[in-house]
C-alpha cells in the first residue's frame, strides 16, 4: 500500500516577536508550496528507512537520535497511535518550500508526516492533534517557540493566533495578494527570539509598550480584513514593519527590500518572521505583482513567491 500527505508553507503577515509575549499575531498557508510525505509497505522485518530527497539523506529510523527532527515527529506520532516503534515503511519526503526562511519548511514537512502516518494506518487526524505533536519537533529547533508555526500549517487556514488560547480560524472578506521575497540570509529564529528576550529584560517597560502597539496593529489589520478594506492592511505592515525595527530585529538588507517595494508601488512592507534575514512581505495587486517584483530581485532578493490569501469573495481584490 502507498499513502501520500501534504502539506503547506506559512508566512507570518502581523504580529511576530510580540506573540512571545503573548500578544496576537496573524499567519496564513502558503499554498503554492508545499511539502509530501509517502509511505510505502516494505516486506517483514525491513524496519522503517526515511528518505528525505531535497536533503539528500537516508536514515533508518532505528538509528535516528533525539535531536532529528524527522526521527522525532514520525516515533511522536507511532507512539500517539501506539503502533510498531519501527514499522516496515519507506517514508519518502519532499519539500518545495526553501528550508530556514520562515515559509515553516520543517513545520510543513512534520506535518505531511503525521497525515501520511495517520492515513497509512486508514485515521484521520484532527488539526489539534497535528499541531501538538508537531509542536515538539519545532521545539527541537526553535526552543520555546510559540506555537504559530504548527498551527497555522496543522489547520490550513488563516489564524489568529494569542499564546495559551484557543485557536481562532478565520477567512477575509476579501482576497489580497502579498509578494513574498527571500532574503537569502539566513537567520535563527531562535538567536533573534533570545537577542529579544535579553533587550526585554534590560528595559522591560519601553518593550512592553512596543508589543502593545504591535498588538493594536494586529487588531486593526484583523479588523481590515474582516471588513474587507484590504488596501488598508498596506500602512498597517508598515507600521508593524517601524516597530520591528526598533525592537532591533530588521537589517540593512531587509529594509533595502522594503524601499524597494514601496517605490515600485507596494501599499505596505514589512519583514515576517524571526529577521534580521528570511522574507519580507509586500501587499501587492495583480498590475504592480511584475514591477515589484523585479524591485524585490534588483534589491538582492534571491527569490520572490507571489502568492494569493483566498477571501470570502473569491479571487476579486479589493475595489
Ligand atoms: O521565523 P519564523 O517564520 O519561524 O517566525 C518566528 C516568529 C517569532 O514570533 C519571532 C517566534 C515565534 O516562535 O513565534
Amino acid at each position: 500500500m502507498k499513502t501520500t500527505a501534504a502539506a503547506p508553507g506559512k508566512i507570518i503577515l502581523f504580529g511576530e516577536h510580540a506573540v512571545v509575549y503573548s500578544r496576537p499575531a496573524i499567519a496564513v498557508p502558503v499554498v503554492d508550496v508545499q511539502a509530501t510525505a509517502t509511505i510505502l509497505d516494505l516486506s517483514p522485518g525491513s524496519g522503517c528507512t526515511l528518505i528525505a530527497h531535497d536533503l539528500g539523506s537516508q536514515l533508518r529510523l532505528s538509528t535516528t537520535g533525539e535531536d532529528d527532527a524527522l526521527g522525532l515527529i514520525v516515533r511522536l506520532t507511532l507512539d500517539e497511535l501506539a503502533l510498531a516503534a519501527d514499522p516496515d515503511w519507506q517514508i519518502e519526503i519532499r519539500s518545495q518550500i526553501p528550508i530556514a526562511s520562515g515559509l515553516g519548511s520543517g513545520a510543513a514537512v512534520s506535518t505531511a508526516l503525521v497525515r501520511a502516518i495517520f492515513h497509512h494506518v486508514g485515521l484521520d487526524p484532527e488539526p489539534e492533534t497535528i499541531s501538538r505533536l508537531v509542536y515538539r519537533s519545532e521545539e527541537l529547533h526553535h526552543g520555546t517557540p510559540s506555537g504559530i508555526d504548527n498551527t497555522v500549517i496543522a489547520y490550513a487556514q488563516p489564524i489568529w493566533f494569542v499564546r495559551g488560547e484557543p485557536i481562532r480560524t478565520f477567512v477575509p472578506a476579501r482576497s489580497f495578494t502579498i509578494a513574498i521575497a527571500d532574503s537569502g540570509i539566513g537567520s535563527p529564529t531562535k538567536e533573534t527570539v533570545g537577542d529579544v528576550r535579553r533587550a526585554w529584560q534590560r528595559d522591560p517597560a519601553r518593550y512592553e509598550d512596543w508589543f502593545d502597539e504591535i498588538g493594536e496593529i494586529v487588531h486593526a489589520a484583523r479588523s481590515v480584513m474582516e471588513s474587507g478594506e484590504v488596501a488598508a492592511l498596506g500602512p498597517l505592515m508598515d507600521r508593524n514593519q517601524t516597530l520591528l525595527r526598533q525592537i532591533g530585529v530588521s537589517a540593512d538588507p531587509l529594509e533595502r527590500l522594503i524601499t524597494a517595494a514601496r517605490n515600485a508601488g507596494a501599499a505596505g512592507a514589512k519583514l515576517s518572521g524571526g529577521g534580521r534575514g528570511g522574507n519580507v512581505i509586500a501587499l501587492v495587486e495583480t498590475e504592480t505583482a511584475p514591477a515589484i517584483r523585479r524591485a524585490f530581485l534588483d534589491a538582492g532578493a534571491k527569490q520572490v513567491l507571489v502568492t494569493t490569501v483566498i477571501g470570502d469573495r473569491g479571487l476579486e481584490t479589493g475595489d
